[in-house]
């Protein structure tokens, strides 16, 4: 890499894995009298350009709340659209991904999805499970509570059939999350001037710097991302320990 687009001196200064809460589609049509289908079709323009600008600024990593346990609330035909729109972006950029390094990983639960997402979920995985140069894992019919519910689950199984042994602890738990084996999550953003996790990697949030911006996800891209690092490369992560500052002379 030579210049590096956010101006700092420390390429490697993060972050390698960044979360993003793309909010703001409804609002972004609604202020343009549009439906608010449309401002979910610009959002999958924004996601484009957002993970093609990420390897710019030393990202491994992206993950993206595409649609929540609590997405299924939102009026039929909506969810209907989210649905069409997964289909049309596997349809057209699956085959760009995959000759670009991108594996793709979907997070959440795969029962209750329409038989043939679930059909596309997974092969979008499995042609693109080889690739190694960036990881895109979409959040897609997931919550962070029921994620952890579903790891707690998993051991509970692995228990009863003998395959574990107690007590659990944190990494246990952890290799039961859909995240498990990548990156740490290093940084969350949510965009629309919304400042909450709704529900989003509660376990994986813990020690991961949160950015709020007050740009709507249609008009994010390299810009607002750029701005999300910088912000990053300014905060000082301790993980519960002490600060190291220079010693001052007394007196
Ligand atoms: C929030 O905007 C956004 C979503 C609920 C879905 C995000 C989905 C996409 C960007 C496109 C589809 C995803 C993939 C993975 C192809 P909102 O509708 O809550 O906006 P509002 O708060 O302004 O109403």
């Amino acid at each position: 890499m030579t210049a590096h687009p956010v101006g700092l001196p420390d390429p490697d200064a993060g972050p390698r894995h960044v979360a993003l809460i793309m909010d703001g589609n409804g609002r972004w049509a609604e202020a343009r009298a549009l439906p608010r289908a449309m401002g979910h079709r610009e959002g999958v323009q924004a996601l484009k350009r957002t993970v093609q600008a990420a390897p710019d600024f030393g990202i491994e990593c992206l993950t993206v709340f595409g649609f929540s346990t609590e997405n299924w609330r939102r009026p039929a035909e909506e969810v209907s659209d989210l649905m069409g729109l997964v289909r049309s972006y596997v349809a057209s950029d699956l085959n760009r991904l995959e000759r670009e390094g991108v594996r793709v990983r979907v997070l959440g639960r795969r029962t209750g999805l329409p038989a043939d997402i679930a059909a596309i979920v997974e092969r979008a995985e499995r042609t693109t499970a080889h690739n190694s140069r960036f990881l895109l894992q979409v959040a897609f019919n997931y919550g962070g509570r029921a994620d952890i519910v579903d790891a707690a689950q998993r051991y509970v199984d692995q228990l009863l059939a003998g395959q574990a042994t107690g007590p659990l602890d944190e990494a246990a738990l952890g290799a039961g999350l859909s995240t498990a084996g990548g990156p740490p999550v290093d940084l969350i953003v949510r965009t629309s001037g919304e400042q909450r996790l709704s529900n989003f990697l509660l376990w994986e949030a813990a020690y991961a710097e949160l950015v709020y911006q007050n740009v709507l996800w249609p008009d994010y891209g390299a810009e607002a991302l750029g701005d999300a690092v910088r912000q990053f490369r300014q905060r000082d992560r301790r993980f519960g320990a002490i600060a190291a500052r220079p010693v001052l002379a007394a007196g």
